[in-house]
């Protein structure tokens, strides 16, 4: 899939925008907070209904005004489709696909497929599991919507057993009922288990080859899930962690508390990699998705990179820049020379400049 343009009105810190995307490479440069990243996060919002900054959507409105206008056309397989996301300052967002309203956010999934990397993104290598874990079920949620239902539920079931386990220190008769609970979340946590584990072995794969290709065959790169328990013992370890569980009223026991470890040549990223090691996994692992999300929808989706040069050194940026070749990319930075010194084949430059983007030659 292809995005054709982006038009905003008082989105951020844009009165109005149109932006035309070509093919390969778009360059948006400029100094800081000029709006560059403000791009990338409404063309993200097109995808997944949401801010990849986690902001709300009120501070997504220019100050001061009451209403923002986010429009994306896309092309997928030769035909045009428009996605429009209107803000309200009292009120909830609209979402329109081909002008018929979104009622949930589920429902916009796989349509505008697009893989991002924000610096934000180095949490997934250095932060703790909670972002490793969020990480796997974005991506599986992408394309897969009966592991969106399990995981749903599953969480739904988490959520009501600890509830119970609160309300047991006043009322030790609903210890009882604590079973019921058990089954679903053993129901539902065996199979996001066993997706999971699929997932990342998936994910390995490509994520290796394109770290090996970007680092010249210097790193190897291993992904490994790291379960607290495993399937056939889910039950029983519920039933062993009861007595915590109730003393410390939350779940212990479950996939909500899994991660997977990074390691390149057999070094664990997560506490030993130097900043660029831990950026540069952090990108393969986004990379791989492609591949992946290639393969289960048939279309290549669209590449979003903010500020991803910071802090690689030249052999990596040149190997990111050739790994992305033929996959229209929307790519942030503070000049064009870090493009240029790659020998990077630049398709369309913009130039940001206080909310206004200015398309060069
Ligand atoms: N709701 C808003 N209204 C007006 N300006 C905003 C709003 N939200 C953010 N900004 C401004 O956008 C700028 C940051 O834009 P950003 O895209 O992050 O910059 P960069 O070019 O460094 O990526 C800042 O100047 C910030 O004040
Ligand atoms: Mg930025």
């Amino acid at each position: 899939m292809r995005i054709r343009s982006v038009e905003f009105s008082n989105f951020r810190n844009y009165k109005s925008l149109k932006a035309e995307f070509g093919e390969g490479i778009n360059l948006l440069y400029g100094d800081n907070a000029q709006g560059k990243t403000n791009i990338l996060e409404g063309i993200y919002i097109c995808s997944t209904s949401r801010s990849h900054r986690r902001s709300s959507d009120r501070e997504l409105i220019l100050f001061g005004e009451k209403e923002a206008h986010i429009r994306l056309i896309l092309e997928k397989k030769n035909d045009l489709h428009k996605i429009d996301i209107h803000y309200r300052k009292d009120n909830k967002k609209g979402i329109a696909i081909d002008g018929i309203p979104v009622r949930k956010a589920s429902e916009m999934f796989g349509f505008l497929n697009v893989v991002m990397f924000a610096p934000e993104d180095l949490a997934l290598v250095k932060s703790g599991p909670a972002e490793r874990r969020r990480f796997l079920d974005r991506e599986i949620c992408q394309t897969d919507p009966f592991y969106m239902d399990d995981l749903m539920n599953y969480n739904r079931v988490l959520e009501q057993r600890n509830k119970l386990l609160k309300d047991i220190v006043r009322d030790s008769s609903l210890k009882d009922t604590l079973d019921v609970w058990d089954e679903q979340l053993v129901r539902y946590g065996c199979r996001i288990l066993k997706v999971r584990e699929k997932y990342l072995k998936e994910t390995e794969k490509t994520c290796s080859e394109i770290h090996s290709f970007m680092t010249s065959g210097e790193e190897e790169i291993k992904l490994s899930y790291e379960k607290n328990t495993n399937e056939a013992e889910f039950k029983e370890n519920l039933e062993k962690s009861r007595e915590r569980d109730l003393y410390t009223m939350t779940t212990n026991r479950g996939p909500h508390r899994d991660d997977f470890s990074i390691t390149a040549n057999g070094i664990d990223l997560r506490t030993y990699g130097s900043q660029g090691q831990q950026r540069s996994a952090a990108v393969s692992l986004k990379l791989s998705e492609i591949g992946i999300i290639k393969e289960k929808t048939g279309e290549m989706p669209v590449l979003l990179l903010d500020d991803v040069f910071s802090e690689m050194d030249q052999r990596r940026q040149e190997g990111l820049l050739k790994e992305i070749s033929g996959i229209q990319t929307i790519i942030t930075g503070t000049g064009i020379d870090e493009m240029t010194r790659n020998n990077a084949i630049i398709g369309k430059k913009f130039y940001i400049k206080q909310g206004t983007a200015l398309e060069e030659e």
